[in-house]
Protein backbone atom coordinates (compact mmCIF):
# COMPACT_ATOMS: atom_id res chain seq x y z
CA UNK A 1 0.00 0.00 0.00
CA UNK A 2 1.41 3.54 -1.13
CA UNK A 3 1.31 6.50 1.35
CA UNK A 4 -1.09 8.97 0.18
CA UNK A 5 -0.65 11.52 3.28
CA UNK A 6 2.36 11.63 4.92
CA UNK A 7 3.81 13.70 8.22
CA UNK A 8 7.32 13.20 9.19
CA UNK A 9 8.01 15.48 12.49
CA UNK A 10 5.46 18.15 12.54
CA UNK A 11 5.31 20.57 15.29
CA UNK A 12 3.63 23.82 15.03
CA UNK A 13 3.88 26.30 17.47
CA UNK A 14 1.78 29.32 18.18
CA UNK A 15 2.56 33.37 19.30
CA UNK A 16 0.28 34.07 22.54
CA UNK A 17 0.60 37.80 23.30
CA UNK A 18 0.17 38.57 27.22
CA UNK A 19 -0.93 42.32 27.60
CA UNK A 20 0.80 43.26 30.93
CA UNK A 21 -1.51 47.36 30.14
CA UNK A 22 -5.13 46.64 30.06
CA UNK A 23 -6.64 49.80 29.46
CA UNK A 24 -6.60 51.66 26.04
CA UNK A 25 -4.45 54.60 27.32
CA UNK A 26 -1.92 52.57 29.30
CA UNK A 27 -1.88 50.53 26.21
CA UNK A 28 -1.45 53.63 24.09
CA UNK A 29 1.44 54.96 26.91
CA UNK A 30 3.55 51.25 26.57
CA UNK A 31 2.56 50.05 22.66
CA UNK A 32 5.32 47.28 22.86
CA UNK A 33 4.88 45.85 26.91
CA UNK A 34 3.58 42.69 27.73
CA UNK A 35 5.28 39.08 27.47
CA UNK A 36 5.17 36.41 24.50
CA UNK A 37 4.42 32.91 25.03
CA UNK A 38 5.65 30.39 22.59
CA UNK A 39 2.34 27.54 23.08
CA UNK A 40 3.41 23.90 21.40
CA UNK A 41 -0.03 23.09 20.08
CA UNK A 42 1.48 20.21 17.89
CA UNK A 43 5.30 18.44 18.90
CA UNK A 44 7.08 15.54 16.68
CA UNK A 45 3.92 14.60 14.82
CA UNK A 46 4.63 11.09 12.73
CA UNK A 47 2.45 9.52 11.24
CA UNK A 48 1.67 7.80 6.88
CA UNK A 49 -2.02 7.06 5.80
CA UNK A 50 -1.54 4.56 3.05
CA UNK A 51 -4.37 4.70 -0.51
CA UNK A 52 -8.02 3.85 0.45
CA UNK A 53 -7.34 3.69 4.39
CA UNK A 54 -9.52 5.85 6.70
CA UNK A 55 -7.65 7.31 9.61
CA UNK A 56 -9.32 8.81 12.83
CA UNK A 57 -7.84 11.48 14.91
CA UNK A 58 -8.96 11.47 18.31
CA UNK A 59 -8.15 13.65 21.03
CA UNK A 60 -9.66 16.14 24.41
CA UNK A 61 -10.49 19.45 23.36
CA UNK A 62 -7.41 21.75 22.74
CA UNK A 63 -4.85 18.42 21.73
CA UNK A 64 -3.93 19.84 18.09
CA UNK A 65 -6.90 17.57 15.84
CA UNK A 66 -7.80 20.94 13.86
CA UNK A 67 -4.60 22.24 14.12
CA UNK A 68 -3.00 19.28 12.03
CA UNK A 69 -5.59 18.78 9.98
CA UNK A 70 -5.19 22.51 8.94
CA UNK A 71 -1.54 21.67 8.46
CA UNK A 72 -2.27 18.89 6.44
CA UNK A 73 -4.40 21.24 4.20
CA UNK A 74 -2.16 23.75 3.98
CA UNK A 75 -4.13 26.26 5.86
CA UNK A 76 -1.30 26.33 8.72
CA UNK A 77 2.26 26.17 7.54
CA UNK A 78 3.77 23.97 10.60
CA UNK A 79 7.05 25.55 12.56
CA UNK A 80 8.89 21.92 11.71
CA UNK A 81 8.83 19.00 9.74
CA UNK A 82 7.09 17.51 6.34
CA UNK A 83 3.94 16.80 4.85
CA UNK A 84 3.25 15.14 2.10
CA UNK A 85 0.67 14.65 0.10
CA UNK A 86 -0.46 12.46 -3.40
CA UNK A 87 -3.49 13.24 -5.00
CA UNK A 88 -6.57 15.54 -4.58
CA UNK A 89 -8.00 16.77 -1.39
CA UNK A 90 -11.17 18.36 -0.07
CA UNK A 91 -11.27 19.77 3.25
CA UNK A 92 -14.06 20.08 5.62
CA UNK A 93 -12.88 21.94 8.48
CA UNK A 94 -14.23 22.89 11.59
CA UNK A 95 -17.32 25.85 11.08
CA UNK A 96 -16.03 28.96 10.08
CA UNK A 97 -13.88 28.02 7.92
CA UNK A 98 -14.11 28.14 3.95
CA UNK A 99 -17.22 29.99 2.84
CA UNK A 100 -17.33 33.82 2.41
CA UNK A 101 -20.47 35.06 4.95
CA UNK A 102 -21.87 37.84 2.37
CA UNK A 103 -21.64 35.40 -0.65
CA UNK A 104 -24.69 33.17 -1.54
CA UNK A 105 -24.70 29.27 -1.51
CA UNK A 106 -24.19 29.23 -5.24
CA UNK A 107 -21.05 31.60 -5.22
CA UNK A 108 -19.47 29.71 -2.40
CA UNK A 109 -19.52 26.82 -4.50
CA UNK A 110 -17.98 28.05 -6.92
CA UNK A 111 -15.59 29.47 -4.72
CA UNK A 112 -14.93 26.64 -2.65
CA UNK A 113 -15.21 24.34 -5.94
CA UNK A 114 -12.12 26.70 -7.24
CA UNK A 115 -9.88 26.62 -4.36
CA UNK A 116 -10.40 22.81 -4.65
CA UNK A 117 -9.08 23.46 -8.56
CA UNK A 118 -11.73 23.05 -10.29
CA UNK A 119 -12.82 25.21 -13.41
CA UNK A 120 -15.91 26.52 -13.65
CA UNK A 121 -17.02 24.26 -16.15
CA UNK A 122 -16.43 21.42 -13.90
CA UNK A 123 -18.45 22.92 -11.11
CA UNK A 124 -21.09 23.64 -13.41
CA UNK A 125 -21.32 20.13 -14.19
CA UNK A 126 -21.84 18.15 -10.62
CA UNK A 127 -23.68 21.85 -9.50
CA UNK A 128 -27.06 19.95 -9.43
CA UNK A 129 -25.35 16.65 -7.25
CA UNK A 130 -24.38 18.90 -4.99
CA UNK A 131 -27.96 21.06 -4.58
CA UNK A 132 -29.67 17.34 -4.95
CA UNK A 133 -27.21 16.07 -1.84
CA UNK A 134 -27.25 19.62 0.49
CA UNK A 135 -31.20 19.72 0.03
CA UNK A 136 -30.92 23.63 0.12
CA UNK A 137 -32.15 24.28 -3.43
CA UNK A 138 -34.38 27.01 -1.55
CA UNK A 139 -31.75 28.38 -0.25
CA UNK A 140 -28.96 28.25 -2.78
CA UNK A 141 -28.99 32.31 -3.46
CA UNK A 142 -29.64 33.03 -0.10
CA UNK A 143 -26.31 34.66 1.21
CA UNK A 144 -24.48 31.77 3.95
CA UNK A 145 -24.53 34.43 6.61
CA UNK A 146 -27.92 33.38 7.11
CA UNK A 147 -27.37 29.82 7.08
CA UNK A 148 -28.06 27.82 10.10
CA UNK A 149 -24.78 25.58 11.14
CA UNK A 150 -26.44 22.36 9.65
CA UNK A 151 -27.38 24.14 6.85
CA UNK A 152 -23.71 25.51 6.41
CA UNK A 153 -22.34 21.87 7.10
CA UNK A 154 -24.82 20.62 4.79
CA UNK A 155 -23.32 22.54 1.68
CA UNK A 156 -20.09 21.91 2.54
CA UNK A 157 -20.04 18.44 2.90
CA UNK A 158 -21.94 18.20 -0.15
CA UNK A 159 -19.36 20.15 -2.24
CA UNK A 160 -16.41 18.29 -0.92
CA UNK A 161 -17.87 15.00 -1.61
CA UNK A 162 -18.98 15.65 -5.18
CA UNK A 163 -15.87 16.86 -6.28
CA UNK A 164 -14.41 13.60 -6.16
CA UNK A 165 -11.52 14.08 -4.33
CA UNK A 166 -8.41 11.23 -3.78
CA UNK A 167 -8.13 12.40 -0.26
CA UNK A 168 -10.79 13.56 1.96
CA UNK A 169 -10.36 15.47 5.31
CA UNK A 170 -13.41 15.98 7.55
CA UNK A 171 -13.15 17.78 11.24
CA UNK A 172 -15.62 17.18 13.35
CA UNK A 173 -18.73 18.79 11.28
CA UNK A 174 -20.14 15.49 10.88
CA UNK A 175 -21.68 16.07 14.88
CA UNK A 176 -23.77 18.80 13.71
CA UNK A 177 -26.65 18.42 11.85
CA UNK A 178 -30.12 16.15 12.53
CA UNK A 179 -29.06 12.38 12.60
CA UNK A 180 -30.74 11.59 9.56
CA UNK A 181 -28.38 13.78 7.80
CA UNK A 182 -25.60 12.44 9.51
CA UNK A 183 -26.25 8.83 8.48
CA UNK A 184 -26.27 10.34 5.12
CA UNK A 185 -22.99 11.59 5.39
CA UNK A 186 -22.12 8.74 6.64
CA UNK A 187 -23.21 6.43 3.49
CA UNK A 188 -21.32 8.77 1.15
CA UNK A 189 -17.97 8.31 3.31
CA UNK A 190 -18.75 4.51 3.15
CA UNK A 191 -19.05 4.40 -0.76
CA UNK A 192 -15.81 6.61 -0.73
CA UNK A 193 -14.64 3.90 0.89
CA UNK A 194 -15.68 1.08 -1.51
CA UNK A 195 -14.23 4.03 -4.29
CA UNK A 196 -10.84 3.23 -2.47
CA UNK A 197 -10.35 6.90 -1.44
CA UNK A 198 -8.26 7.29 1.34
CA UNK A 199 -10.38 9.79 4.38
CA UNK A 200 -8.64 11.57 7.45
CA UNK A 201 -11.68 12.01 10.16
CA UNK A 202 -11.52 14.02 13.25
CA UNK A 203 -15.01 13.08 15.41
CA UNK A 204 -15.57 13.20 19.15
CA UNK A 205 -18.16 10.34 18.57
CA UNK A 206 -16.43 7.43 19.32
CA UNK A 207 -19.03 5.22 17.87
CA UNK A 208 -18.16 7.27 14.51
CA UNK A 209 -14.52 6.09 14.73
CA UNK A 210 -15.27 2.43 15.27
CA UNK A 211 -18.35 2.42 12.75
CA UNK A 212 -15.75 3.57 9.39
CA UNK A 213 -11.96 3.83 10.79
CA UNK A 214 -9.17 1.41 10.30
CA UNK A 215 -7.34 2.87 12.67
CA UNK A 216 -6.84 6.25 15.04
CA UNK A 217 -4.28 8.32 16.13
CA UNK A 218 -4.77 9.96 19.53
CA UNK A 219 -3.38 13.28 20.71
CA UNK A 220 -2.52 14.45 24.16
CA UNK A 221 -2.08 18.30 24.33
CA UNK A 222 -0.40 18.49 20.84
CA UNK A 223 1.28 15.21 21.41
CA UNK A 224 0.90 12.02 19.04
CA UNK A 225 0.24 9.40 22.02
CA UNK A 226 -1.13 6.31 19.96
CA UNK A 227 -1.42 5.05 16.22
CA UNK A 228 -3.53 2.14 17.10
CA UNK A 229 -6.44 -0.04 16.29
CA UNK A 230 -9.23 1.68 16.75
CA UNK A 231 -10.16 -0.52 20.01
CA UNK A 232 -6.43 0.36 21.61
CA UNK A 233 -6.48 4.05 20.42
CA UNK A 234 -10.25 4.49 22.29
CA UNK A 235 -8.79 2.78 25.30
CA UNK A 236 -5.66 5.15 25.39
CA UNK A 237 -7.72 8.24 24.24
CA UNK A 238 -10.43 7.26 27.13
CA UNK A 239 -7.86 6.74 29.84
CA UNK A 240 -5.95 10.11 28.94
CA UNK A 241 -9.23 12.13 29.10
CA UNK A 242 -9.83 10.72 32.49
CA UNK A 243 -6.39 11.33 33.59
CA UNK A 244 -5.15 8.32 34.65
CA UNK A 245 -1.39 8.88 32.88
CA UNK A 246 0.51 10.54 35.40
CA UNK A 247 1.26 14.10 34.28
CA UNK A 248 -1.02 14.05 31.51
CA UNK A 249 -4.38 14.89 33.92
CA UNK A 250 -6.89 16.34 31.64
CA UNK A 251 -9.94 16.12 34.02
CA UNK A 252 -9.38 15.51 37.62
CA UNK A 253 -9.52 12.24 38.56
CA UNK A 254 -11.36 12.77 41.90
CA UNK A 255 -14.52 11.62 40.51
CA UNK A 256 -14.51 7.43 40.20
CA UNK A 257 -16.70 5.01 39.36
CA UNK A 258 -15.54 2.23 41.52
CA UNK A 259 -17.87 -0.85 40.90
CA UNK A 260 -21.19 -1.54 38.60
CA UNK A 261 -23.39 -4.04 39.80
CA UNK A 262 -26.99 -5.38 40.45
CA UNK A 263 -28.35 -6.61 43.60
CA UNK A 264 -28.63 -9.82 42.81
CA UNK A 265 -25.09 -10.37 41.23
CA UNK A 266 -25.70 -11.17 38.09
CA UNK A 267 -26.58 -9.44 34.97
CA UNK A 268 -28.66 -12.33 33.42
CA UNK A 269 -31.70 -11.42 32.24
CA UNK A 270 -34.81 -12.20 29.72
CA UNK A 271 -35.87 -9.83 27.11
CA UNK A 272 -38.62 -7.91 27.72
CA UNK A 273 -37.71 -7.74 31.36
CA UNK A 274 -36.49 -4.76 33.69
CA UNK A 275 -33.05 -4.54 34.89
CA UNK A 276 -32.51 -2.48 37.99
CA UNK A 277 -28.33 -1.98 38.94
CA UNK A 278 -26.05 0.50 41.17
CA UNK A 279 -23.31 2.32 40.23
CA UNK A 280 -21.18 3.36 43.19
CA UNK A 281 -19.19 6.51 42.35
CA UNK A 282 -16.95 8.55 45.03
CA UNK A 283 -16.20 11.85 44.39
CA UNK A 284 -13.95 14.25 46.61
CA UNK A 285 -16.50 17.08 45.91
CA UNK A 286 -20.20 18.08 45.44
CA UNK A 287 -20.96 17.96 41.37
CA UNK A 288 -24.19 18.00 39.31
CA UNK A 289 -23.37 15.15 36.64
CA UNK A 290 -25.25 13.62 34.30
CA UNK A 291 -25.34 9.36 33.89
CA UNK A 292 -24.67 8.42 30.07
CA UNK A 293 -24.59 4.46 29.64
CA UNK A 294 -24.02 2.95 26.38
CA UNK A 295 -25.25 -0.52 25.09
CA UNK A 296 -22.64 -2.45 23.14
CA UNK A 297 -23.21 -5.68 20.96
CA UNK A 298 -19.95 -8.07 21.10
CA UNK A 299 -19.31 -6.92 17.71
CA UNK A 300 -19.03 -3.07 18.67
CA UNK A 301 -22.13 -2.08 17.33
CA UNK A 302 -23.94 0.55 19.74
CA UNK A 303 -27.28 -0.58 20.26
CA UNK A 304 -28.03 3.04 22.78
CA UNK A 305 -26.80 5.48 24.32
CA UNK A 306 -29.10 7.69 26.77
CA UNK A 307 -29.21 10.96 26.64
CA UNK A 308 -26.57 13.11 27.76
CA UNK A 309 -28.49 15.62 29.51
CA UNK A 310 -31.49 13.89 30.76
CA UNK A 311 -30.29 11.93 33.42
CA UNK A 312 -28.96 14.41 36.22
CA UNK A 313 -27.51 12.85 39.88
CA UNK A 314 -26.24 15.03 42.12
CA UNK A 315 -23.18 13.89 43.37
CA UNK A 316 -21.62 14.81 47.76
CA UNK A 317 -18.23 14.38 48.63
CA UNK A 318 -17.52 10.49 49.67
CA UNK A 319 -19.49 7.73 48.43
CA UNK A 320 -22.84 7.47 46.46
CA UNK A 321 -24.38 5.27 44.77
CA UNK A 322 -26.31 5.64 41.68
CA UNK A 323 -29.69 3.18 40.64
CA UNK A 324 -30.44 2.77 37.56
CA UNK A 325 -33.53 0.81 36.41
CA UNK A 326 -33.63 -0.13 32.86
CA UNK A 327 -37.26 -0.81 32.09
CA UNK A 328 -38.46 -4.07 29.44
CA UNK A 329 -35.36 -4.21 27.83
CA UNK A 330 -36.12 -5.10 24.41
CA UNK A 331 -32.68 -6.97 23.88
CA UNK A 332 -32.24 -10.08 21.98
CA UNK A 333 -30.70 -13.26 22.94
CA UNK A 334 -26.69 -12.23 23.47
CA UNK A 335 -24.45 -10.45 25.61
CA UNK A 336 -24.43 -6.61 25.62
CA UNK A 337 -21.70 -4.64 26.95
CA UNK A 338 -22.26 -1.46 29.08
CA UNK A 339 -20.08 1.45 29.60
CA UNK A 340 -21.13 3.98 32.28
CA UNK A 341 -20.31 7.23 32.51
CA UNK A 342 -20.49 10.59 34.21
CA UNK A 343 -20.22 13.84 32.62
CA UNK A 344 -20.66 17.21 34.32
CA UNK A 345 -23.77 18.86 34.14
CA UNK A 346 -22.39 22.26 33.12
CA UNK A 347 -19.94 22.19 30.62
CA UNK A 348 -19.97 18.48 29.12
CA UNK A 349 -16.82 17.29 30.90
CA UNK A 350 -16.50 13.46 30.98
CA UNK A 351 -15.74 13.25 35.12
CA UNK A 352 -15.45 9.73 34.68
CA UNK A 353 -16.28 7.13 32.75
CA UNK A 354 -16.05 2.99 32.52
CA UNK A 355 -15.50 0.67 29.23
CA UNK A 356 -17.16 -2.31 29.74
CA UNK A 357 -18.68 -1.61 33.39
CA UNK A 358 -21.03 -4.24 33.04
CA UNK A 359 -21.80 -7.19 30.55
CA UNK A 360 -25.57 -8.08 30.54
CA UNK A 361 -26.28 -11.83 28.84
CA UNK A 362 -29.64 -11.44 27.87
CA UNK A 363 -31.66 -15.23 27.24
CA UNK A 364 -34.77 -14.97 24.98
CA UNK A 365 -36.99 -18.00 23.92
CA UNK A 366 -38.86 -16.47 20.73
CA UNK A 367 -38.48 -16.52 17.35
CA UNK A 368 -37.29 -13.10 16.39
CA UNK A 369 -34.17 -12.30 15.50
CA UNK A 370 -31.53 -9.71 15.55
CA UNK A 371 -31.02 -7.07 18.35
CA UNK A 372 -33.95 -5.86 19.19
CA UNK A 373 -37.46 -6.63 19.19
CA UNK A 374 -40.09 -3.88 18.03
CA UNK A 375 -43.46 -4.84 19.33
CA UNK A 376 -46.06 -4.81 17.01
CA UNK A 377 -49.63 -5.36 16.04
CA UNK A 378 -50.26 -6.54 12.42
CA UNK A 379 -53.79 -6.04 10.53
CA UNK A 380 -54.98 -6.52 7.88
N1 LIG B 1 -4.37 30.55 15.79
C1 LIG B 1 -4.08 30.16 17.03
N2 LIG B 1 -3.36 30.95 17.87
C2 LIG B 1 -3.06 30.53 19.11
N3 LIG B 1 -3.42 29.36 19.64
C3 LIG B 1 -4.14 28.53 18.87
C4 LIG B 1 -4.51 28.88 17.53
N4 LIG B 1 -5.23 27.85 17.00
C5 LIG B 1 -5.29 26.92 17.96
N5 LIG B 1 -4.65 27.31 19.08
C6 LIG B 1 -4.49 26.54 20.32
O1 LIG B 1 -3.89 25.31 19.98
C7 LIG B 1 -4.44 24.27 20.75
C8 LIG B 1 -4.98 23.19 19.83
O2 LIG B 1 -6.13 23.69 19.21
P1 LIG B 1 -6.98 22.82 18.18
O3 LIG B 1 -6.06 22.28 17.15
O4 LIG B 1 -8.11 23.65 17.71
O5 LIG B 1 -7.50 21.63 19.09
P2 LIG B 1 -8.68 20.57 18.87
O6 LIG B 1 -9.13 20.68 17.45
O7 LIG B 1 -8.05 19.25 19.19
O8 LIG B 1 -9.75 20.90 19.86
C9 LIG B 1 -5.49 24.90 21.65
O9 LIG B 1 -4.92 25.12 22.92
C10 LIG B 1 -5.80 26.20 20.96
O10 LIG B 1 -6.20 27.18 21.89
MG1 LIG C 1 -10.97 21.12 16.64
Amino acid sequence: MSAVIEVSGVAKQFKIHHERHQTLKERLLHPRSGSTEIFDALRDINFTVGEGETVGIVGHNGSGKSTLLKCICGVLKPTAGQIRLRGSLAALLELGAGFQPELSGRDNVYLYGSMLGLSRRMVERVFEDIVDFSELAHFIDTPVKFYSSGMYVRLAFAVAVNVAPEILVVDEVLAVGDERFQAKCLDRIRLFQREGRTILLVTHQADTVRAVCDRAIVLDHGIQVADDTVGEALRIFRQRLLGQVPGHAVVSSTVQITSVTTPSGSFDMRRGEDLAFEIDVTSDHAVSANLVTEVFTRTGLLVSRSDAQAAPVELRPGVNRIQVEWRSVPLLDGVYDVNVGLVEASGGTVLAWREKAAAVQVLYDGRATGVVEIESSVTA
